[in-house]
């Protein structure tokens, strides 16, 4: 274990409160909670913080459609995302809302800040207006046909048949989505953020060696093509924080979105008085600033976040942690071809470690896609955690409770063997380390293949003469037994309550600075069910229904 403890926030990218959590998301917050945990198991001290994303068009419209204030709506949501990532046993020191008191002010003193150095520029724009609904239409709310490739029914932004990327009022034959009239183009006077001038300084940053390559990669091209100052407001009727000083303008949701970490972590502060906010967020902090997201937001965390932050005389961050989408059946997961799986349905039929252990035997540093495959996903859990791991342990623990009253024996009888499993430690917790997960689960899988082997040679069952009193009996399955005890601390990030049922039978708790030390001549409890089998028709349940 390293000996200089360190301190850092984690955090995920916070999901919108107009929708319910779906197995994408869980990728995410997966991925951090098993490196939270792993970084808490070697004693650091890490805050991980999330919180819903309140604000934007979307969520007033929701509102609007169900006849409700859109307080209502993202409070019903908070609940029921709160809900579902406890299920899933994520664990977060503190879980808010970007439209709270601390966000405001925070958003407010930043903006200020911003101001105060000349970053804030306005001018006058020309956007869609939907005169029936009297509001500006964002680019998701405009459909049309592509001004390069004429395919019809294409967003504001980008055409998905051609890949081009346009303004919404280059589109060909416009119309509202939320009226279905054709809009008219209206101007208004905006605020931009003065993304350009900190190009260098983001050059700077990218290339500072921590980030993933792909990501520096990315970055560096859409410096190089040339930064555009980036519009912060929005105007009437809008669900977010007003602005300061301007008539019916509101600042756009992505801005005080991230502006959310820190509400979130200043929240935390309030609540407990040993943590001291600006430790964290002063511009020399020495502690850890940690972003798990999604590819789809990287432009965001390595561009505008960076560059507020910077503007606003706050730290940057340390890193920002990629990962891919989920696939499901090799394809996007798609409400239409019922592969659109919510967090709540899954549950409803299966257990969260399976997914836990599923994703983490896939996931890695790089930005790949993950995909969801059932029938790969029945095997590995059955094979790996019912016939491997768990296995080792009730056909071992039969024994030391039939015969020895439930004590393992005082001596490691293969010596070998079991440094093969203290040994791997360092691997393992480099793997962790740097979220290839995928390697800590092949590494455990190589160890338990090594302890079933182990006991398939010795074959306790064969074992004839007096079991009572037969020493090689007892020695052998104490040492499956303490084999087991490693591979469930290996795995105790991965699957927290497998872990928990596996400290109820050994009767320990499983913790990392004990590896090297074996239960010998310790108690351990009877053997009960730690893991059930799964069937395809189970899962088959979890797809999308209408
Ligand atoms: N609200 C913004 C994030 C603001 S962060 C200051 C947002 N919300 S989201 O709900 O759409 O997505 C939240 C996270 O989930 C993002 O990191 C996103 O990449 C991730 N995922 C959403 N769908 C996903 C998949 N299908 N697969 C994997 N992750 C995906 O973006
Ligand atoms: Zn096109």
């Amino acid at each position: 274990m390293s000996s200089n403890i360190q301190k850092m926030i984690v955090t995920c990218a916070l999901p919108y409160s107009n929708n319910s959590l779906h197995l994408g998301h869980m990728l995410e917050h997966i991925q951090a909670d098993i490196w939270v945990r792993y970084q808490k198991m070697q004693k650091h001290k890490v805050f991980f913080i999330c919180a819903d994303d309140a604000h934007g068009t979307p969520i007033m419209l929701q509102a609007k459609k169900f006849k409700k204030t859109p307080e209502e709506i993202i409070q019903k949501i908070k609940i029921e995302h709160q809900k579902d990532l406890s299920d899933f046993h994520i664990h977060y020191d503190n879980y808010h809302t970007t439209h709270s008191k601390e966000n405001k002010k925070l958003l407010i003193l930043i903006y200020r800040r911003l101001k105060q150095n000349g970053f804030i520029k306005s001018r006058i724009i020309y956007q869609f207006y939907d005169i029936k609904e009297n509001i500006f239409l964002p680019d998701r709310f405009i459909k049309g046909n592509c001004p390069k490739c004429k395919a019809n029914n294409q967003y504001g932004d980008n055409c998905e048949i051609c890949g081009a990327t346009y303004n919404p009022t280059d589109l060909v034959n416009p119309k509202s989505t939320i009226s279905n009239s054709i809009p008219i183009i209206k101007k208004s006077k905006h605020l931009f953020f003065d993304l350009p001038y900190f190009s260098n300084m983001l050059h700077t940053w990218i290339n500072s060696g921590t980030l993933q390559k792909e990501i520096v990669n990315k970055t560096k091209e859409w410096i190089q093509l040339g930064l555009q100052e980036w519009n912060i407001s929005r105007d009437s009727p809008y669900f977010g924080f007003k602005i300061p000083n301007v008539l019916n303008k509101y600042f756009y949701v992505w801005l005080d979105a991230p502006i959310g970490y820190m509400g979130t972590f200043q929240n935390l502060c309030n609540k407990k008085d040993n943590i001291v906010f600006d430790d964290f967020w002063k511009t020399n902090s020495v502690h850890g600033l940690y972003h798990f997201i999604g590819k789809d937001i990287i432009y965001f965390h390595t561009l505008f976040w960076p560059a507020i932050l910077e503007g606003s005389k706050f730290r940057k961050p340390t890193n920002i942690f990629v990962h891919g989408h989920l696939m499901v059946n090799g394809q996007k997961m798609s409400k239409s071809r019922g592969t659109f799986i919510k967090t709540r349905d899954y549950l409803q039929y299966l257990d969260a470690d399976c997914l836990r252990y599923y994703y983490a035997s896939k996931l890695s540093s790089n930005i790949k896609d993950i995909n969801f495959d059932t029938e790969n996903f029945v095997k590995k859990i059955n094979t790996d955690i019912v016939n491997k791991i768990v296995n080792l342990a009730s056909r071992n623990a039969s024994f030391i409770h039939k015969y020895f009253q439930g004590y393992l024996s005082n001596k490691i009888l293969h010596q070998e063997l079991y440094h093969i499993f203290i040994y791997a430690k360092k691997d393992i917790e480099n793997a962790f380390h740097i979220r290839e997960t995928n390697k800590v689960i092949q590494k455990v899988i190589f160890l338990v293949n090594l302890a079933n082997q182990y006991i398939n040679q010795q074959a306790p069952w064969s074992i004839s003469e007096k079991k009572e009193k037969n020493k090689k009996l007892h020695n052998i399955c104490s040492m499956g037994i303490h084999l087991f005890y490693i591979i469930m601390i290996y795995l105790k990030p991965i699957l927290p309550s497998l872990a928990n049922k596996v400290e109820t039978f050994l009767n320990t708790s499983l913790s990392w600075e004990n590896i090297q030390k074996p239960l010998l001549s310790h108690k351990i409890r009877p053997f009960r069910i730690l893991f059930k089998r799964i069937q395809i028709n189970e899962v088959n349940n979890i797809f999308y229904k209408k």
